[in-house]
């Protein structure tokens, strides 16, 4: 599959690794192509060009910029229309605060007004990056959630999730992406505070047989 992948840092090339690994095809929207960091990408064996000329050649667009570059980046990034649009920002607040959009809504649904046309799908935001290098615990996986409303692009999504590593469990329609943005906000609140848990830890699920 060819994903584009916006924001080429600590997610945006973790999750870039993780799926060229599985032969996906990877193709980075940076800001400057040329520079060093873009240069390292394709020496790396990545595509990497504007948003728009990258978006334009992928089925699947990662938005893996900060939350207040957010909206700027889907400006960049052309044509959304029919394409599957994962967003996996945090919208957070200053001091992890909370969530830094209107109660009744969330950054997902946020995304989907400015993706106008895409299949928006709210996934990899809730745990860190040393997870998406390593979710297997033993003989336990991580969850990642995943939600959204189209189900073709949805099955696109779990596959890509299940492809990192995860466990990909359906957590519905795009409107309960608050939720998997709280759960965001636990599991950065843990890792900077819990003592014993950092940010070495996932959520799991388990099932009664
Ligand atoms: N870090 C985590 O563990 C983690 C986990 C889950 C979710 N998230 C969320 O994922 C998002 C990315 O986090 P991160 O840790 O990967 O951040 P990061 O390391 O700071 O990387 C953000 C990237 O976005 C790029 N960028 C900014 N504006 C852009 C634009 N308009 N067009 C294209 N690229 C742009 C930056 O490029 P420059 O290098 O040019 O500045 C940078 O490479 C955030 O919303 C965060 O809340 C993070």
């Amino acid at each position: 599959m060819d994903v584009a992948i916006i924001g080429a840092g600590r997610v945006g090339t973790t999750l870039g690794a993780a799926w060229k690994l599985q032969g996906h095809r990877i193709l980075f929207g940076v800001r400057n192509p040329h520079d060093s960091k873009s240069n390292r990408l394709v020496t790396e064996g990545y595509n990497v060009g504007m948003a728009a000329e990258v978006t334009s050649q992928a089925d699947v667009v990662l938005l893996a910029t900060p939350w207040r570059a957010t909206k700027n980046a889907i400006q960049s990034a052309g044509d959304l229309s029919g394409k599957v649009v994962i967003d996996c920002t945090n919208p957070l607040k200053g001091s992890l605060a909370g969530l830094d959009v209107p109660q009744d809504t969330s950054g997902a649904q946020q995304v989907a007004q400015w993706a106008r046309g895409a299949r928006v799908y709210k996934a990899f935001n809730q745990t860190g990056t040393e997870n998406m290098v390593s979710p297997v615990f033993g003989s336990q996986r991580a969850v990642m959630f995943v939600c959204g409303d189209d189900q073709a692009g949805k099955d696109v999504v779990m596959q890509l999730v299940s492809d990192v590593g995860f466990e990909a469990v359906d957590a519905g329609r795009l409107e309960s992406a608050r939720k998997l943005e709280e759960l965001a906000l636990l599991w950065i609140h843990l890792g900077a505070n819990h003592p014993e848990l950092r940010r070495q830890f996932a959520f799991s699920i388990l099932r009664r047989r």
